[in-house]
């Protein structure tokens, strides 16, 4: 027995540890409040402030480790110097680049969005990650602003619908989502200071939405605030926004994060929200000779406030049990997994996402697909088809494994062809925040590129964007909605000598095209990661048929959009305010309503099939608050390839009391269908999602009466209507 004894009392120790491992939320609750009662103030202050680049100090004298964090949102950044901007030049840090997200909410698949999060979230852990600074929703509001490839699109459902997934996936992993930028970030040009004023009813139905479901539903851990001030106050310490709407209204309970160097104020910071600030400027530490992190706003002089007694304790506290609440959720709980990186797994999420978000945008003569088969010489041209997407845009720049570019999937798959590549145009090497001209000479460049396509069975420019400053690129918007370095002058020319003709863009944004009646096909292309020429090939070749539908309009001009319609107060602001005059109509809600024709609407998307949706019914005619409103319908295959149609279903309120959008969606539906297949398809949405937002009683308000629910593959295109009333 004595001899058992030693291994009696080691199972028993190894029990103890277990379940100390399945740790209850109020077990947590106790050990937030053990360890807070063992923090000297400096300690619970030093963990409300970044001690790098992109950490923030544990307590080693306890054992508290430190916070890790990462950009976030399309793959884990490279690793940054402790104290600069710099790559630290690791070997290790190489990662699956994933399509950036206005490509994740082109698939209108929230099933992609969860495998995104997944496949991200291990990445993040495998690199020891805690938070992973991502997924972006702010709305697109207008075609210029810099990051809005970042972000999921202009519709405040779609973006809903597809946020939710992506923070339940990479928070399984044990790392904290932080979703951003909250809120009102829909532009970059003067982002860090400029006021927007707004409405409470374009605010609470527009650009809130997304940003509520993922703090109720997706249970974000964490969330990034905004660089700009909303009515007068900075969005990281914002009274309204982040006391009364984020933390009492949401009952948020994890960590407001500052944009990186968004805190401007020590007591504003302590009272109005903010729980956790980074990225005050350190460069070189030249703010103090010692730590300029001592400096910050929430560190020495928030600890005089509170020695002081000007803020009380309890303020710190709050911010220092959140923090300790991330971090039994992450880097403290101990049941984590461990993550895993550039697995064959995460490279065909990666592919899939990029094939799902592709949309076929024109099709005439059936163009696409190109036959992989045949014997041609096929014409590859412009800049877009050789350059690195996933190096510059900013933040969310890439270290990528590799990545395939659109000229070498090509060149891979069409094995029969002959394919010749010209540049045709040069945009100058990627840059951060300024512009460095181009060394080639554009007019050889077009010449050199006429020749090539004139010889040639068929020409595929790819052109579009890319990730240099007033491109699609952080900290700067664009400076025209054409597509630059002559792209346009380009294609006139090049149709000429060869009108077989298709274009593909590579962009997280509409651009114009005044050259779109002269060119058989257009696909819209987004920024998609490392499988990038896979992906592009497998849809021309006809391998994967299209199924991507435009999470934002492209309106045929500038002026067509309504941020700009509205003059420059409305965009970009007079650089020291700007208003939202537009107000809720936002994207196609503004088209729509106002009868602008779009270039391409939002929902647009073609497929290699035919969709016939038909017999849409709803269950029943009369519906009461808070009840289901489920409608079905048949969708039939009705083309001669295997494919996807996306049934979306848009409500408008006929004579409603107040100005509304002709429709919004609320709900929508991807299906899968074989050719000659098709299916009763069932979507159901929330009476109470037909509310406005009552500036009078500052609450939602359901209107009594008639709706009109329209149904439809597209926001142009709706081949169904349905009356329902709400009593
Ligand atoms: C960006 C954030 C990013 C942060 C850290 C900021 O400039 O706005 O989105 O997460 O930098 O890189």
């Amino acid at each position: 027995m004595n001899r058992l004894l030693p291994i009696i009392s080691l199972l028993l120790i190894l029990l103890a540890i277990e379940s100390k491992a399945q740790v209850s939320p109020e077990s947590i609750d106790e050990k937030i409040e053990n360890i807070l009662s063992q923090l000297t103030l400096k300690e619970k202050v030093a963990m409300c402030h970044a001690q790098s680049k992109f950490s923030t100090p544990g307590v080693p004298r306890l054992g508290i480790p430190e916070i890790w964090m990462s950009d976030g949102p399309h793959g884990v950044r490279g690793e940054i110097n402790w104290d600069n901007w710099g790559y630290a030049d690791w070997t290790n840090d190489s990662i699956t680049a994933f399509p950036a997200l206005t490509c994740l909410a082109a698939t209108f698949n929230p099933k992609l969005s969860y495998d995104y999060g997944v496949a991200i979230g291990e990445e993040a852990r495998y690199r020891k990650k805690d938070v992973l600074l991502g997924p972006g929703v702010n709305i697109y509001r207008t075609p210029l602003n810099g990051r809005n490839f970042e972000y999921m699109g202009e519709d405040p459902h779609l973006a809903s619908i597809m946020v939710v997934p992506y923070i339940h996936g990479v928070q399984e992993n044990g790392v904290a989502a932080c979703v951003k930028h909250y809120v009102l970030n829909n532009q970059e040009l003067w982002r860090d200071h400029i006021n927007v004023e707004v409405s409470d009813r374009a605010l609470y139905e527009i650009y809130l939405p997304a940003f509520k479901v993922a703090i109720e539903e997706g249970k974000a851990w964490s969330i990034m605030g905004a660089y700009n001030q909303f009515r007068g106050q900075y969005c990281c310490h914002n009274e309204v926004l982040l006391n009364n709407i984020l933390k009492e209204d949401w009952a948020f309970d994890g960590v407001v994060i500052t944009d990186w160097g968004a805190a401007h104020d020590t007591k504003e910071s302590a009272l109005y929200g903010l729980d956790m600030e980074m990225g005050t400027g350190t460069d070189g530490l030249t703010l103090s000779t010692k730590n300029a992190y001592d400096n910050y706003y929430l560190a020495n002089p928030f600890l005089e406030m509170l020695q002081s007694g000007e803020v009380p304790i309890s303020v710190v506290d709050d911010k220092v049990r959140r923090i300790l609440r991330l971090m039994f959720r992450t880097n403290m709980n101990p049941n984590r997994s461990f993550g895993r990186m550039n697995n064959v797994e995460h490279q065909e999420v990666a592919r899939e996402i990029a094939q799902e978000g592709i949309v076929l945008l024109k099709n005439d003569n059936s163009f696409f697909p190109i036959d992989p088969n045949k014997k041609m010489t096929i014409a590859v041209i412009g800049e877009n088809a050789t350059r690195s997407m996933t190096i510059g845009g900013g933040s969310s720049e890439l270290k990528a494994k590799y990545e395939i570019a659109p000229l070498e999937g090509i060149q891979k798959r069409f094995k029969n062809a002959n394919i010749v590549h010209s540049m045709g145009y040069a945009s100058g090497p990627p840059a951060y925040a300024r512009v460095i001209p181009s060394p080639y000479d554009a007019d050889s460049l077009k010449r050199a590129a006429i020749e090539v396509a004139s010889k040639a069975d068929l020409v595929l420019f790819f052109g579009g964007l890319n990730k240099n400053h007033h491109q699609d690129c952080e900290g700067g918007d664009r400076l025209q909605y054409a597509l630059p370095f002559g792209q346009n002058e380009l294609i006139d020319e090049l149709v000429k000598v060869n009108n077989n003709f298709g274009v593909v863009l590579i962009s997280g944004n509409a651009v114009a095209m005044p050259w779109l009646p002269k060119v058989n096909g257009v696909m819209q292309g987004w920024f998609l990661g490392n499988e990038t020429g896979h992906a592009i090939a497998d849809i021309i070749s006809g391998d994967v048929n299209p199924s991507g539908k435009l999470p934002f309009t492209f309106p045929v001009k500038l002026e067509d959009n309504s941020a700009h319609h509205f003059g420059e107060i409305s965009y970009p602001g007079d650089s020291i305010k700007q208003i939202y005059k537009d107000d809720i109509f936002v994207g196609y809600r503004w088209h729509d309503t106002k009868k602008i024709k779009p270039l391409f609407a939002f929902g647009h998307g073609l497929s290699y099939s035919s969709f016939n949706i038909s017999n849409a019914t709803s269950s029943k005619k009369t519906y009461t608050p808070g009840e289901e409103i489920t409608l079905t319908c048949k969708v039939a295959n009705t083309g001669s390839k295997d494919g996807m149609e996306v049934v979306q279903i848009y409500v408008g309120k006929p004579n409603s009391k107040v100005e509304r959008a002709l429709k919004e969606l609320k709900a929508f539906k991807k299906v899968n269908l074989k050719k000659g297949e098709n299916q009763t398809v069932q979507v159901s949405f929330n009476a109470d999602d037909l509310a406005f937002y009552d500036e009078s009683i500052s609450d939602w308000n359901l209107e009594k009466g008639t709706y009109l629910i329209s149904i439809g593959n597209a926001s142009d295109n709706i081949v169904s209507e349905i009356e329902i009333s709400i009593k």
